[in-house]
């Protein structure tokens, strides 16, 4: 980061001095105001509930202009890497900084293959689980419990453990993914195939069983490589931040990972692809286009708690632009599977369309997210709704990898302590029990 030619100076009220705080530039974006030195300067914190105005680190992976609906991985246009590129370039650009020429990305596809397997043991942790245990509270769990298989690559200070965490989370993800999939449904777990693609191998993995061949669709095939990479990093996002908190920490890499799955479950986060198909599902029991105005009523009623999910963001204050990418995969993936007249699909495009033109979304700059069409076509494909956040989490888990691994490289980098401004009661006497 480079020091501005100016500096912010705070000025009090009472009369107390002023003081004068450095900003620095990052290459696009906002400045920054470095307050590290305020409260020795000032003796005050500044105070910022859910970080709306606060950088908690420099990075050089992920960027959104909120106000435009960009987003760049490393300097990339999304529009541009998911048309011309498959997950697992998206992830060599995400780990190391550049998109990878073929013999790089034949040689980091090699790598991330010979990690598919999982340790046989896990099998007997799974089956620890009831049956209907929801899939994310599986994965936080599994992914957890990744340390005490590869207890051999944890040490966060070592570069070396670091890569190899790194790729094993990466390949056995998916691995996992399936594996407590088919647990819920009673059926064998199936051996990832190394010379399919990643997002082939998934497939196989979920859908095939050991009395059939199984044939991976391509219009799938790429519509879930697509999925992948419109999920693989958003930049400071709370399950980022919450990995990037845990592995302050010097906590072992699959430890800080399993954070983030547990605050993607959120609905307010990753949840909110499950959450919107639910929602669109209850609409369409409800009697579907026709109740889409009495549902937009409850929306708008701000006694009524219910929020039109997949619509809103922090940061987007324009189109998600992974949100127009998912529309046109939601589309190729109907029309390959002769569902083009899919009533939910009709359903989010009414929705949508009321959304955009109303006052309430106008005003607020409410617009669809990613999860808005992700749920209709993971559900077209066959991944039953519960599932869904765990493939964001599958797809995320490369973001997540490279932040905490950027993290650890960066000089500047503490433990993470945030303060408080307590309101609770001052210092009291504890009474006698009788006397209370
Ligand atoms: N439906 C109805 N109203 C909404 C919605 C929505 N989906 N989202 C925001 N609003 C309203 C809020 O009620 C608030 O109105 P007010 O100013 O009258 O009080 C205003 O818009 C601003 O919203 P905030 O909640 O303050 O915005 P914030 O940045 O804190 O929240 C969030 C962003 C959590 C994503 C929110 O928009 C939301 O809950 N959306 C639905 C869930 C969802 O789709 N989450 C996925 C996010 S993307 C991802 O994780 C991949």
């Amino acid at each position: 980061m480079k020091l501005a030619d100016n500096k912010a100076t705070l000025s009090f009220s009472n009369g107390a001095p002023s003081v004068d705080m450095p900003v620095y530039q990052g290459s696009v974006g906002p400045d920054v105001i470095d307050i590290r030195k305020l409260y020795a300067q000032t003796g005050m914190f500044t105070y910022d509930p859910g970080f709306l105005s606060t950088a908690s680190c420099q990075s050089a992976i992920t960027y959104i202009d909120g106000d435009k609906g960009e987003l760049l991985y490393r300097g990339y246009p999304i529009e541009q890497l998911a048309v011309n590129c498959d997950f697992m370039e998206t992830c060599h650009l995400l780990l190391y900084g550049n998109l990878p020429n073929a013999a790089g990305k034949a040689e980091f596809t090699k790598r991330v293959s010979n990690h598919t397997m999982v340790n046989e043991q896990m099998q007997f942790f799974l089956r620890g689980f009831r049956r209907d245990a929801h899939p994310m509270a599986i994965m936080t769990g599994l992914v957890g419990a990744l340390s005490a298989f590869y207890h051999d690559s944890i040490d966060i200070n070592n570069p070396e453990h670091r890569e190899v965490s790194a790729i094993r989370l990466i390949a056995k993800m998916p691995t996992l993914v399936a594996m407590a999939y088919k647990y819920s449904a009673g059926q064998p777990y199936m051996y990832p195939k190394n010379n399919l693609s990643y997002a082939g191998n998934f497939m196989h993995m979920m859908f095939a069983t050991p009395c059939e061949e199984y044939k991976v669709n391509p219009v799938i095939e790429r519509a879930l490589d697509r999925i992948f990479i419109l999920h693989a990093d958003h930049e400071q996002n709370a399950s980022t931040s919450t990995v990037r908190l845990c592995g302050s920490s010097g906590t072992n890499p699959f430890a800080a990972i399993a954070a983030g799955v547990a605050c993607l479950w959120g609905p307010a986060h990753g949840g909110a692809n499950e959450a919107c198909l639910n929602m669109l599902e209850d609409i369409q029991r409800m009697g579907g286009v026709s109740k889409v105005g009495e549902f937009m009523n409850q929306v708008k009623d701000k006694n009524s708690n219910v929020k039109l999910m997949g619509f809103g963001h922090r940061v987007y204050k324009n189109y998600d632009p992974r949100a127009k990418l998912m529309q046109e995969t939601c589309k190729e993936v109907l029309v390959a599977l002769g569902l083009e007249n899919d009533p939910l699909f009709k359903l989010a495009m009414a929705l949508e369309k009321i959304a955009l033109e109303d006052d309430y979304f106008v005003q607020r700059k409410l617009y669809p997210n990613v999860d808005f069409y992700s749920g209709i076509v993971q559900r077209a494909i066959g991944i039953p709704v519960s599932l869904f956040t765990a493939i964001f989490a599958l797809a995320r888990t490369v973001g997540w990898i490279a932040q905490l691994n950027e993290m650890i490289g960066d000089p500047e980098y503490k433990i993470g302590r945030p303060r408080q401004l307590f309101t609770g009661s001052e210092k009291r006497d504890v009474l006698p029990i009788a006397q209370r």
